[in-house]
């Protein structure tokens, strides 16, 4: 099992609280804040003889971010998992994450961002086989699974994180439906991926596809499941490396 102590765990868990794992107090499944007060935000804007880089970095610093993912860690119980279960999760505190959920809590955490959750109105089922099946025969007939919840006032956003799982070297279609659903035309969108092997597949190209007024970063950061639970202080300086954090 992958167990995690220590670490940022009391902030991880507070946006874990806050954000509901994806859902706020009214059951709805709304972007919610990160716990980061705007007064942290950079606003030192006055120095005269920056570079072009740093002023991509203050902007980075300074933009209103939101975290998108999907994650489908495949039980609930910390205890006694299966090989596919241990493979899916992280566990904090006896609080089981997903992987991609965990990589979202490090990033939203770092960066100050507010934070939503993909979650599917029909949920998923966490036994694997069955899990596999639906996952390729929504593939396969090109199918919109509907989002739960809504992301409300996306326009008040410069920067969206948007994470997922590898699926069958592709991008759950949740996530399609997603794209589908929010017009993310002048905004930057930054993808991230934990995957068993196979990392973006041709991920960030649809992506660009189906967001072609959008400024897609073409080298997203790619987790694999068997790293993420060593993966916070390469988060953290992939984050700073590209201006998200100074
Ligand atoms: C239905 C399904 C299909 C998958 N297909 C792939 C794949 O094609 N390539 C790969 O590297 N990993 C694949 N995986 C492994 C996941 O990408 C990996 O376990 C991921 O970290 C799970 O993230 P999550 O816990 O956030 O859902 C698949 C997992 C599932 C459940």
């Amino acid at each position: 099992m992958k167990k995690l102590v220590g670490l940022c765990i009391p902030l991880l868990l507070a946006i874990a609280m806050l954000s509901g794992c994806g859902k706020d107090s009214s059951g709805s499944n709304s972007a919610t804040g990160s716990g980061r007060q705007q007064s942290e935000k950079n606003t030192e804007t006055t120095v005269s003889n920056k570079t072009e880089d740093s002023d991509h970095m203050d902007s980075n610093a300074t933009a209103k971010k939101l975290v998108v993912y999907f994650s489908m860690p495949e039980t609930t119980n910390p205890e006694n998992m299966s090989r596919e279960e241990e493979l899916s999760t992280v566990v904090i505190d006896g609080e089981v994450l997903g992987n991609t959920q965990y990589v979202a809590y490090i990033i939203a955490e770092n960066i100050g961002a507010d934070i939503f959750r993909i979650e599917p109105i029909t949920p998923y089922p966490l036994n694997h086989s069955e899990l596999e099946d639906i996952a390729q025969k929504e593939q396969a007939e090109n199918f919109r699974p509907e989002i739960s919840g809504t992301v409300e006032n996306i326009d008040q956003y410069d920067i969206i994180f948007f994470g997922f799982p590898n699926w069958y070297y592709d991008m759950p279609m949740i996530m399609y439906s997603f794209l589908d659903q929010y017009d993310l035309a002048g905004k930057t969108v930054v993808p991230f991926v934990t995957s068993g092997a196979s990392g973006f597949s041709d991920a960030i190209n649809t992506i660009k596809d189906m967001e072609p007024d959008a400024d897609v970063v073409t080298d997203g950061l790619s987790i694999l499941r068997k790293e993420v639970q060593d993966s916070e202080s390469d988060i953290i300086d992939w984050l700073a490396d590209k201006g998200f954090i100074q």
